[in-house]
């Protein structure tokens, strides 16, 4: 336990590898998904609002707040599909926990790779409920920086172990292949979308592209398909035909943020959804049938990140992989904040 006041933990970027390494990627997806699952089903106990959006040509930055009355928590994220032109992540996060009761952060932790698992873990957990029973084949088209981690996900979730790999550039299914061998997957990369989608029964859609793209059209979707819509996150930034939507039976976080920013931006804002959490608190039903097309328009939302936040507090001080962060200001007479300032003057003058 962390005892000094005004120390932090902090999960640099090294420190979150090592965890992860540590756990196993699997176990971690496995373990995060029920932490997920257990705050889905107290849903009502949280603070909710749509993520706050900076929207600029380039990209968008974006900040996604929650509390539970006793932990609160945020993450800032942003997403540019250009920057991988430039040698830069597309997607990159950090967040913080903090104690309701004093307002002291708790916990400040890189998130771009938590960001990765969390989002793979609620796919995989949405899917749990949606995708056809006996799934084992997926297609995913969008093979960058997020599509290891859905694979995986999907495989120690719901024993998905065949992949249709697509990508509008080759090496990134290649890189895919590379990084996945010898984890009980058998890939195939394909030269189309509509080869990729050849006898699966789920499709995981996460590309980056900032406009309202059409990965997926009405005629590749057959009866029976779970799609798992990643990539389409923003305003003006979606990934399937509006028809498609039309036909499904569609699944979301949180309606209010969804339907700026997700695939359903594109219907009229009465269209019927349901919530993901009132499926896994078994007050509405997932699929319900082996015909029924349906689509889990994830945009990601902060409960999602609450919960990984959570998790990797408890899991740094198992293992201690963590660094001392000198965060906050800590007088001895917490009113004589200018006179810790002087003091440290005295003790070490500046030089003129
Ligand atoms: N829903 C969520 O919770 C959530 C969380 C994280 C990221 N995302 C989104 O997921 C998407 C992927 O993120 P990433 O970090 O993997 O990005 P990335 O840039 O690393 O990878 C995206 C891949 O998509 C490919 N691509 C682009 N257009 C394509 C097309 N038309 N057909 C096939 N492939 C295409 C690119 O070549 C690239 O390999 C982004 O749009 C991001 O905003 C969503």
């Amino acid at each position: 336990m962390i005892e000094k006041l005004n120390v932090v933990p902090f999960v640099s970027v090294d420190h979150m590898m090592k965890l992860v390494l540590a756990i196993g990627v699997e176990r971690f997806l496995v373990e995060l998904a029920d932490e997920i699952e257990t705050d889905f089903r107290r849903w009502e106990s949280f603070d909710k609002t749509p993520r706050v959006a900076s929207h600029s040509k380039e990209g968008v930055i974006e900040l996604m707040p929650t509390s539970d009355g006793e932990v609160y928590g945020f993450k800032y994220v942003n997403g540019h599909p250009k920057n991988t032109r430039e040698g830069r992540q597309t997607v990159t996060a950090f967040g913080v926990l903090a104690d309701v009761g004093t307002g002291y952060p708790v916990l400040l932790t890189e998130m771009t790779i938590l960001t990765a698992l969390r989002t793979a873990a609620t796919s995989a957990l949405a899917a749990k409920h949606l995708a056809p029973r006996g799934a084992r084949t997926m297609a995913m088209i969008g093979n960058g920086a997020q599509a290891e981690f859905q694979a995986l996900a999907f495989k120690a979730l719901l024993g998905v172990d065949r992949l249709r790999l697509y990508d509008i550039d080759r090496t990134a299914s290649v890189k895919c292949v590379r990084n996945l061998a010898g984890m009980g997957l058998d890939m195939t990369i394909c030269g189309s979308i509509e080869e990729a989608m050849e006898g699966v029964q789920i499709v995981t859609t996460v590309t980056a592209d900032k406009q309202n793209a059409t990965i997926l059209t009405d005629n590749m979707v057959g009866t029976g398909l779970h799609i798992n819509a990643v990539g389409g996150d923003c305003p003006g930034k979606t990934e399937l035909h509006p028809d498609i939507l039309r036909r499904s039976d569609i699944f979301v976080e949180y309606p209010p943020q969804t339907r700026i920013e997700g695939e359903i931006q594109q219907l009229p804002p009465d269209h019927p959804v349901t919530e993901l959490w009132q499926v896994i608190a078994g007050r509405a039903p997932g699929r319900s049938d082996a015909r029924q097309i349906t689509l889990f328009d994830s945009v990601g939302f902060a409960i999602e990140d609450f919960s990984a936040l959570r998790y990797v507090k408890r899991q740094i001080e198992r293992t201690g992989l963590y660094e001392e962060l000198d965060l906050l200001a800590d007088p001895d007479d917490p009113r004589d904040l200018f006179g810790m300032l002087l003091r440290a003057q005295a003790a070490a003058p500046t030089a003129a």
